[in-house]
């Protein structure tokens, strides 16, 4: 279908951007249809509350993405209050947002070794206590949307490294794996339709996280933990090996569940030559859009949970914090579509 909808915007290539003094050597034709029509599984995007009021945000938004992820307003650092009570405002407007334009809702993160409110700090640390608010809060919010397509109910687990798991309040608390387990049984609990993942980043870059990943998969499965879904961020730097992200995907395929590539982004500042050779890594970007897209596209229908980028505009995303030059996602500050929505939308074809 690529191209028989398309205005036919031709852009010029990122080289002419750069240097607009030179002609344009290729030239990307965007597609004009909305993203998730060129793709037969949820497209995601992420979302924070306050977006939302700006309303070419909220339309593009609404026109290219069948999937919305909260940015970071359903994770602890927004929910939990210093007296361990519960804020859901920000999080209720964006189910809200979903709802009204017929969007899934995707639920991040549950447990997530980065985020430990004082108010569990503070609690008596026995595993009776401990264990009961720690439930309290996964059933708290998994029942509070009931209905979300799924949780990560789990989020980056493995060491940065790659030898081991993470140290976390959690693991310290409830037991480095036993809190795994849990956590999964109690999300399963509060809402028994949704798709219960686990979920990490660096899967495609270290061949050792990838495999600690998978073994820890297999033994969460092996403890009954009702695990039914793998999320692979696919945070990418644009200097990534071709052929990466393709095998992280299907050396996780390999399970049979179903797979969220939940958060990919292609970052061109972190990439080594990012003075220098910028254009070259915005095509380098384009083409691990184009990798992953495919290599999840061609996965068994049951298997393709979703596809979702972190960021809707470049200065939306998390990275342009880091670095404001950094342009990882699908459109531009003006919201106009790039070459990396164009390589995106070709890699979802069959
Ligand atoms: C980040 C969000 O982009 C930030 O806005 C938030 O403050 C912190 O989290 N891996 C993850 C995501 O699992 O939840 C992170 O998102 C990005 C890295």
């Amino acid at each position: 279908m690529l191209g028989l909808h398309s205005r036919r915007a031709v852009i010029a290539s990122a080289l002419a951007l750069a240097a607009c003094s030179r002609p344009a050597k290729s030239q990307t034709v965007i597609p004009d249809d909305p993203l998730k029509s060129l793709a037969d599984f949820p497209v995601g995007c992420c979302v924070q509350a306050g977006q939302l009021d700006d309303p070419d945000f909220a339309a593009l938004l609404a026109r290219h993405f069948s999937q919305l992820t909260p940015e970071w307003e359903m994770k602890m650092e927004y929910i939990v209050q210093p007296d361990g009570s519960f804020q859901f405002d920000r999080p209720d407007r964006i189910a809200g947002f979903a709802r009204e334009h017929g969007l899934r809702l995707y639920g991040t993160t549950l447990i997530w070794y980065a985020q430990k409110p004082d108010a569990f700090i503070h609690l008596d640390p026995s595993r009776a206590t401990f264990g009961q608010a720690y439930d309290n809060y996964i059933a708290g919010v998994v029942g509070r949307y009931q209905g979300a397509a799924g949780w990560d109910v789990v989020n980056e687990p493995v060491a940065e490294d790659g030898n081991g798991w993470r140290q976390s309040l959690w693991a310290e608390r409830l037991g480095d794996f036993d809190h795994m387990v849990r956590a999964f049984h109690v999300a399963e609990a509060a809402d028994p339709t949704a798709t219960l993942f686990i979920n990490d980043y660096n899967l495609e870059s270290l061949p050792a996280k990838l495999s600690t990943y998978q073994r820890l998969i297999e033994k969460l499965l092996a403890a009954g933990a009702p695990v039914s879904g793998i999320g692979c961020q696919t945070h990418a730097n644009a200097d990534l090996a071709p052929g990466a992200i393709a095998h992280a995907i299907q050396a996780l395929a390999g399970f049979g569940l179903p797979i969220h590539v939940s958060e990919m982004d292609v970052s061109v500042a972190r990439a080594k030559g990012f003075l220098t050779s910028r254009v070259d890594l915005e095509t380098r970007q384009a083409r691990l859009y184009e990798e992953a897209g495919h290599a999840f596209a061609s996965l068994p229908p049951k298997q393709r949970f979703a596809f979702t980028v972190w960021g809707l505009r470049d200065k939306d995303s998390w990275l342009h914090g880091e670095n404001a030059g950094d342009t990882p996602v699908l459109f531009d500050d003006a919201g106009e579509p790039k070459p990396a929505f164009a390589a995106l939308a070709k890699g979802f074809q069959p």
